[in-house]
């Protein structure tokens, strides 16, 4: 019996520490923005470096608001306390004016510094929000975004229509440009936000709004959808991807091109496989016959980092396991599965790996 008792009590200790564990850690959760590559804390341009002068203003203000109105608590309760042993039992409740009058100053005062703070604040916000948008005349790289349940579509802007670059949920743009991205979404309302380079921007069904962000360094910067838009919204994250003018150049060209024709036995059974199936009713390869935009386009796929808009990383093992099973990886997810025979996944794995 007794050991038993012992044995009961031992357990609840542990399920004591546990919670407690964990509730320290999800405590710790909201400063998991502080690291890593997308975090507000660490803009990459002038645009961010605008949002973030204002989130470092509001912050400062408030943790000074915060200590001192803890103070004041203190102060209060301490006072309280001292004066009770100073007296007699008898509490005493009789009106004293002068008292009365001075804790009326005390609280217009401090109602005065709360409307002084937050004039100071909505100025700040005017200002920054105003500081976010260059003049209509500024050169900027264009770009079309639409967001889809629950990828990005990528098209970069030219009056030529053969240099218009597709792609999806990777971005490239040039260090130190003014990157003007235009919004929209096919279905649901989604929410562009890469915390390093800019503030969130909501996609809207039929409307297009415009989004202008630089970054002043090379780098790689992940986004996700700011607002619910569904099952996998959580997996629907984007990259920014900023590089030096040459290397943009560059990759613009490659991505300007038309697939290459598939080489070697495989990748030309590969690409039979691609036509013949479903995978040519929803997806591009630009040179080949297939144009559907439906899903991402796919002329360049081998070239990005990841699949399913940030799910999972971009390599023949996770390829395959995305084509046939689609659903197991990301729930909900348009595409169907694909019962290929096991040669005609490898042909088309072996494809779709070439396209660079
Ligand atoms: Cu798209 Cu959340």
């Amino acid at each position: 019996m007794k050991k038993a008792k012992v044995k009961r009590q031992k357990v609840k200790v542990k399920r004591e520490d546990a919670k407690r564990v964990f509730t320290s850690a999800f405590c710790l959760l909201p400063f998991a923005f502080l690291f890593g590559e997308q975090s507000v804390l660490n803009p990459a341009g002038p645009q961010s470096g605008r949002v973030n002068s204002l989130f470092r203003l509001m912050s400062y203000v408030n943790a000074a608001v915060f200590v001192l109105v803890g103070i004041a608590v203190l102060v209060a309760i301490f006072r309280k306390r001292a004066e009770r042993k100073r007296k007699s039992d008898e509490p005493d409740i009789s009106p004293d004016p002068q008292r009365e009058q001075r804790m009326t100053r005390v609280v217009m005062g401090a109602v005065g510094v709360t409307i002084v703070i937050l004039f100071i604040y909505l100025i700040g916000s005017y200002t920054t929000g105003r500081g976010l948008y260059s003049p209509a005349e500024s050169k900027a790289l264009s770009i079309k975004i639409t967001g889809h349940q629950w990828w990005w579509d990528v098209e970069y802007d030219d009056p030529i229509a053969s240099n218009i670059v597709h792609t999806a949920n990777e971005i490239h743009i040039p260090v130190g440009q003014l990157v003007k991205l235009r919004l929209t979404s096919d279905d649901v309302i989604h929410s562009f936000w890469v915390p390093n380079l800019s503030g969130k921007k909501d996609l809207i069904p039929g409307h297009e709004i415009v989004l202008e962000f630089q970054s002043d360094s090379a780098g790689e910067f992940r986004g996700q959808c700011a607002e619910f838009c569904g099952y996998q919204h959580a997996k629907m994250a984007l990259f920014v991807v900023a590089e030096p003018t040459s290397q943009y150049r560059q990759w613009a060209e490659a991505s300007m091109a038309q697939a290459a024709p598939p080489s070697g036995p495989a990748a030309v059974r590969g690409q039979q496989v691609f036509m013949k199936s479903s995978c040519s009713l929803c997806h591009n390869i630009e040179g080949t016959l297939s144009g559907s935009h439906a899903g991402p386009d796919l002329t360049h796929l081998a070239s990005r980092r990841t699949l399913g808009a940030g799910t999972i990383r971009n390599t023949r093992g996770n390829l395959a396991g995305w084509i046939v099973d689609p659903q197991r990886i990301k729930p909900g997810v348009h595409m169907p599965p694909n019962q290929l025979a096991p040669d005609d996944l490898e042909a088309l794995l072996t494809y779709l790996q070439s396209l660079r």
